[in-house]
């Protein structure tokens, strides 16, 4: 009889109990308990003296020259390259691209005669073989190795030295110490944490492909998110072509940047120019419910549409769908033009649309949301050279926002001729484009209608 202790663990978020439970006590979500082995408590006897804490004065900066991956999207969202000595996860959902992003990266840096070794527990080399092809990838200093077995990637990093490890993925991993199956919890946590230490005292920088949930959170535990340097999540729609890599956090830079990409027959390319890829065929439509919104993810301004439908309801209760901006907010703002305009929309099925399946979370887009809702609620267009900023209080004042300068010069680029704004201290110069500002949802009405 095996004498090796079993309990069990959430799959979700690594909380342990030694009886099953249908609810887990960590994070609420049900069944997600499953047994795995319990790893025998480490020695703890055993203490590591060849490190001391030493004054923070003299501890030496590495020297942190960051590393391009030779897309400038891809740059920017890591905060200017990659570290040295980083663990990187990158997550998102089966087929969005993860393996040919990193695969490309993987190509530029080898062909600066660096070592890359491209660890794949997934595809076979020939798979490899045949997407490098068609993103046009052929390096000496490329090394592909099919491994699931940990110990053996660590030994061929050892022996390789090099400068970048792609690991693909980590659900395919395990480490034969941990007796679970791979994909578990014990087996993520594990191998993650052996990745880190390898990734600090080798100084190579290590990305981590992990899959994504139906929930959207990264398969296994959410404490790998804890371990890990960075976290970028890839998103997209599948039936469409570009694809956004976001970061969710970052131990070397700001989390709010996005790099944009669009998939093509050859590969993942750079979309320089985002406002006007997403705006498209914008100006050519004279449409009522819909309207352009200045947005700023990161540091960077982005241009996004936003469209809404209003009709009659046929249902006892109205229907409120949304994609891309907060189901709430939508519920909120359609209270205040009901409130402070009278704009009766209790009888009105509304659905909010952004275009390009983008995500939206800050409240500068308010003032765009309750025109586009009104727009479609009164079939009056709204002029297709403005544009719109502004976060609505629940009194129907318009309240001021963050960066109003950037906004505007990237409206002002892509040829818009006129921008309601908050009313608020210090307004940017612009030079075409004139701004009108509005201090209520109904001085707003006004200029727009
Ligand atoms: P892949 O990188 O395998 O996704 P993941 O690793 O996230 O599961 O991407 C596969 C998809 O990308 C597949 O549907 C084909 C498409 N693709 C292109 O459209 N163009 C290309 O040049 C490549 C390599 C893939
Ligand atoms: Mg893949």
């Amino acid at each position: 009889m095996s004498t090796k202790k079993t309990g069990y663990y959430c799959q979700e978020c690594g909380h342990f109990t030694p009886r099953w439970l249908g609810r887990c006590t960590g994070c609420g979500g049900w069944n997600t308990y499953v047994e795995e082995y319990v790893a025998p408590a480490r020695n703890r006897q055993v203490i590591e003296h060849q490190v001391t804490p030493r004054p923070l004065i003299e501890v030496t900066s590495l020297d942190c020259e960051r590393r391009s991956t030779g897309m400038a999207e891809f740059n920017r969202v890591l905060g200017g390259g990659v570290v040295p000595g980083s663990l990187i996860l990158l997550g998102g959902d089966p087929g969005i691209g993860k393996s040919t992003l990193l695969l490309q990266v993987a190509g530029t840096i080898s062909s600066d005669r660096q070592r890359v070794l491209y660890v794949s527990g997934e595809e076979s080399p020939h798979q490899i073989k045949l997407r490098a092809d068609r993103l046009g990838i052929s390096n000496s200093d490329l090394y592909i190795y099919p491994q699931t077995n940990l110990e053996a990637v660590e030994e061929q990093i050892a022996k390789i030295n090099p400068m970048l490890v792609v690991v693909d993925s980590i659900q395919t991993m395990y480490f034969s110490d941990i007796a679970s199956a791979p994909g578990s919890v014990s087996q993520v946590r594990g191998c993650t944490a052996r990745l880190m230490q390898l990734a600090k005292k080798q100084s190579v920088s290590i990305f981590v492909v992990g899959h994504v949930t139906k929930e959207g959170a990264i398969a296994g535990p959410r404490v790998m998110e804890h371990m890990v340097d960075v976290v970028l999540y890839f998103e997209g729609e599948r039936h469409q072509t570009f694809r956004i890599l976001r970061g969710v956090k970052n131990r070397f830079g700001s989390i709010n940047e996005i790099g944009i990409f669009e998939m093509s027959n050859c590969g993942l390319q750079e979309v320089a120019n985002p406002s006007a890829f997403f705006l498209m065929d914008h100006v050519y439509r004279n449409v009522a419910g819909t309207v352009v919104v200045p947005t700023l993810e990161g540091t960077r301004p982005l241009l996004v549409e936003i469209q809404a439908l209003v009709c009659p309801t046929s249902f006892g209760t109205p229907r409120r769908m949304t994609a891309g901006v907060d189901h709430n907010r939508v519920a909120l703002i359609t209270a205040v033009l009901e409130k402070r305009l009278g704009l009766m929309l209790g009888n009105c099925d509304a659905y909010v649309n952004v275009v390009g399946g983008v995500r939206i979370d800050e409240p500068a887009a308010d003032l765009g949301i309750a025109m586009a809702l009104a727009s479609s609620f009164r079939e009056r267009p709204l002029d297709v050279h403005m544009a719109v900023i502004g976060e609505l209080g629940l009194t129907g004042e318009i309240r001021p926002v963050t960066a109003l300068d950037k906004r505007i010069r990237e409206a002002t680029q892509l040829g818009f001729e006129r921008c309601i704004v908050p009313r608020q201290k210090g307004l940017p110069e612009t030079g075409e484009l004139e701004l009108k500002q509005a201090a209520t949802l109904a001085d707003a009405f006004d200029l727009a209608f």
